[in-house]
């Protein structure tokens, strides 16, 4: 596509001042391209800092109010929920998960009845942070069991639906888990609940820090392979979306982001479904660590950002979520 040439054509007109770049500016970030993460712990008036990630809190379930009611005057449109799990709490079954009075139940009661439709609650469907072993699900010789793992996972589903949840985010992997927990969710009448699969889940090393902040981190036992995707893969991407999407899924996220943008691009183009990226914990330390708090270091972050919405994102997981005001000034 040749659209005219040297010296008629001089693309660097458009770029001469600030506001023809703003003018004809492609991608930008707005309140509503977020979603912003919180870790709960157990106990009163806790506000609890995590080592391998500055900046970022865990919180008390009465802390909440602050963290929400700042989150809806930025208008940030959805929160994502994860419990740090004591570890008396976990065990090989992760059955803390379907405790009505677990971390996560009590947090959604809470700010549903505090804040009704004013924003959205998403949380994960997986047993990671309550298992002894830090898988997702049941294990059994290494291995973790698919239809035995999605049993439980119904069940978690529907009791967190019950407790307030609008957005369900399967991340467990499971093969099928989508059509079984909208089957499930249909069945006792949750019909409305939104279901965000994470179709798209490599199994990465970008979730270390993540995994320090639910208390899973020295539990985990292996590594995620048998059911989180391998990096070297694309294709098989499209084909666990597909999937998703015929069982029922209303977004999909792909996780971890930068490292993945290409994916991003391709489910976008190829399914024009709402999709959402995650820029994970590791994605999270790095640009910590890159920054010295001066303007040109924060601009890392941003152009990070943009770079999932030229991919195509729709919204963005980020634990800058809230801070990101602070970070474009
Ligand atoms: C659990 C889960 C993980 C993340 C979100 N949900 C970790 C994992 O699969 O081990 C990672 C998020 C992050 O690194 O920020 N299923």
């Amino acid at each position: 596509m040749i659209t005219g040439k040297f010296p008629a054509l001089r693309l660097r007109r458009n770029r001469k001042t600030d506001w023809s770049r703003r003018l004809i500016e492609e991608n930008n970030l707005t309140p509503n391209d977020f979603i912003l993460p919180i870790f709960l712990i157990d106990g009163k008036n806790k506000k609890q800092s995590i080592k391998s990630m500055p900046g970022v809190y865990r919180y008390t379930i009465d802390k909440l109010n602050n963290i929400v009611d700042r989150a809806i005057k930025k208008g940030i449109p959805m929160i994502a929920l994860f419990p740090y799990t004591e570890k008396r709490k976990k065990n090989d079954l992760g059955t803390e998960a379907l405790n009505e009075n677990n971390l996560v139940c009590r947090a959604l009661q809470r700010i549903k009845n505090k804040y009704k439709n004013e924003i959205g609650i998403m949380c994960d469907v997986a047993l990671d942070p309550y298992t002894s072993h830090g898988h997702d699900g049941l294990l059994q010789n290494k291995y973790v069991l698919n239809d035995e793992t999605i049993k439980i996972l119904l069940d978690q589903s529907l009791l967190q639906a019950q407790m307030g949840c609008d957005v369900l985010a399967p991340s467990d992997m499971m093969d099928g888990r989508i059509g079984e927990i909208r089957k499930y969710l249909d069945k006792h009448n949750f019909k409305m609940t939104q279901i965000l699969s994470y179709a798209v889940k490599y199994a990465s090393s970008f979730y270390g820090p993540f995994r320090d902040a639910v208390g899973s981190k020295n539990l985990l036992k292996g590594n995620k392979k048998n059911y989180q995707m391998d990096y070297r893969n694309s294709d098989e991407a499209l084909r666990e979306v597909a999937l998703d999407i015929k069982e029922g899924a209303d977004m999909v996220m792909v996780k971890p982001g930068l490292p993945y943008l290409d994916i991003i691009k391709k489910v976008k183009e190829n399914f024009k479904i709402p999709v959402m990226a995650y820029q994970v914990s590791g994605e999270y330390s790095l640009l910590e660590n890159g920054i010295k708090n001066d303007l040109t270091d924060r601009n890392i972050i941003l152009e990070s950002l943009i770079s999932f919405k030229r991919a195509g994102a729709n919204a963005i997981v980020s634990y800058y979520a809230d801070r990101l005001d602070q970070i474009i000034k």
